[in-house]
């Protein structure tokens, strides 16, 4: 394993987005769980590169570091007319670097109106920039207090000795600290309750593989990696009990963005009379979309499939369609579970109550 000393390298607990004085570490997570290497990054064209490629992931982690990137892009700005200009700018920039995560946006558009609120207030050019990146420090705040709540939630529907299949990664590695649908198991770790954790290995990327058993196996979680196609058979020899996930976007009807291979686990779960839950913070519900239909879904290179494993495994030419998110329909998921609580059917109206 190599690490690079610049910043926290402690093997529990990784922290994928860290500001440091004057610039961004980000943990490159496309190098886990073999490496731990911290990129350090000065340019918000650093933060758009990062996300669009991997390097950071997971909805509330792409927030938190787009909010970073919108401060490296506006800091040489000298008067408060360009400086609001750059955010504004930048926000624009680092909102094409992925499509489907609202976070991303909710982030920028959080930044923007800090930004014109600061200047608004009278402040010098100096105070608007150092309340700038408080603002983003206090984004990455806010996500692991929003965490540590959401797995309060989430363990409430667990008992000692269940057994929950995850998907993707949802984990500290894709937030501040706990993650959303694996913020219950650290908490249960806390309080001495045993969950077995089934990780599906997630293709192409293999978030799960690579992220989820990585980070609950350092933690001391009793997690079982399996591949995605396994998940039905686990779930009839009777060893899962819930299902939970993540999501990059709820929709105002309750339908669900997450990565794919989420949509076919739900049906699974449904199949089975196994509960689906999906854990996520009020960031990630978009009341500004009506249905899944409309949630825009990123598409990625091929070579994710055809030369994920550093070899090519599928014949040169071949067609393929490599979505990276799908749309899990309303009806399939028993709760949405935030930090304001657990969330059911109706969601239309239910999810509208959470913002009044
Ligand atoms: O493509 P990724 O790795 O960014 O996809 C991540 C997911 O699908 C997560 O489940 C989701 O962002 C929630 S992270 C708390």
């Amino acid at each position: 394993m190599t690490t690079n000393t610049n910043a926290n390298t402690a093997n529990t607990a990784l922290q994928s987005v860290i500001w440091s004085e004057d610039r961004l570490d980000l943990l490159d997570q496309r190098l886990l769980p073999e490496e731990i290497v911290y990129l350090p990054l000065t340019t918000s064209e650093d933060v758009w590169e990062a996300i669009r490629h991997l390097k950071v992931r997971g909805a509330p982690a792409i927030g938190i570091s787009a909010a970073y990137g919108v401060v490296l892009g506006s800091r040489d700005a000298d008067s408060i007319a360009s400086w609001i200009a750059a955010v504004n700018k930048e926000a624009e920039y680092l909102a094409t670097s992925r499509p489907t995560a609202v976070n991303l946006f909710w982030a920028l558009d959080r930044m923007k109106a800090a930004a014109a609120g600061f200047a608004d207030q009278g402040l010098s050019l100096e105070a608007c920039k150092e309340a700038l990146l408080t603002e983003a420090i206090t984004i990455q705040s806010e996500d692991e207090e929003t965490n540590r709540l959401i797995g309060e939630h989430a363990l409430s529907l667990f008992k000692n000795d269940m057994g929950v299949l995850t998907h993707c990664n949802a984990g500290g590695l894709a937030t501040a600290k706990y993650g959303t649908a694996l913020a219950p198991f650290y908490l249960a770790l806390e309080k001495g309750i045993t969950l077995r954790v089934f990780a599906d290995e997630t293709r192409p990327v293999l978030q799960g593989a690579r992220l989820t058993a990585f980070e609950l196996q350092q933690a001391g979680v009793d997690v079982t990696l399996i591949c995605d196609n396994m998940a039905g058979m686990v779930m009839a020899k009777g060893w899962v009990d819930a299902v939970i996930v993540g999501t990059d976007r709820v929709a105002a009807n309750g339908d669900v963005a997450n990565k794919i291979g989420t949509y076919s686990v739900a049906v699974l779960a449904k199949a089975h009379g196994i509960p689906f839950y999906v854990a996520c913070p009020l960031s990630t519900i978009d009341l500004n979309t009506p249905t899944g239909a409309e949630i825009p879904i990123e598409e990625r290179n091929p070579e994710e499939i055809t030369e994920g494993f550093g070899k090519r495994t599928a014949p040169k030419g071949v067609k393929v369609y490599n979505p990276a998110f799908d749309v899990t329909p309303n009806e399939y998921v028993t709760a949405i579970i935030t930090e304001k609580g657990i969330v059911q059917a109706p969601y239309s109206d239910n999810l509208r109550k959470l913002f009044e």
